[in-house]
């Protein structure tokens, strides 16, 4: 009997919710993320989720990212494993998503990015 390579057995998400942030900023001056708020999104959220208690393995991680390819809704954030995508404005947002889906698995409906909007 063969055993299942490593990559293919079930088991437990090293973080309970993993967020990523489109950083992303184009040296052309062409649009981005990081010309709506992207960093300050993401220094909140950083924040929020270390006061919080909520940062660290089993828990939640914050992470960088570059363009997740879904610019016209920017700033925009993702949340694994749900691969909910948000688009925020401001701190109050970010607070939401934060309280709601980071700490207690509810997804903020007002902050969802549309599902056509790509690039
Ligand atoms: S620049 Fe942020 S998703 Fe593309």
């Amino acid at each position: 009997m063969s055993e299942k390579p490593m990559d293919l057995q079930p088991s437990a998400s090293y973080y309970e919710r993993h967020i990523f942030f489109c950083l992303n900023e184009r040296k052309n001056g062409e649009d981005s993320c990081s010309m709506h708020g992207a960093q300050a999104g993401f220094d909140r959220c950083k924040s929020q989720v270390k006061a919080a208690g909520l940062a660290g393995p089993g828990k939640v991680r914050v992470n960088k990212a570059g363009c997740l390819d879904r610019c016209a809704a920017g700033p925009v954030a993702v949340v694994y494993p749900e691969a909910v995508w948000y688009s925020f404005v401001d701190e109050s947002d970010i607070d939401e998503i934060v309280e709601s889906h980071l700490k207690n698995g509810q997804v903020v409906e007002r902050l969802l990015v549309p599902p056509h909007l790509g690039r």
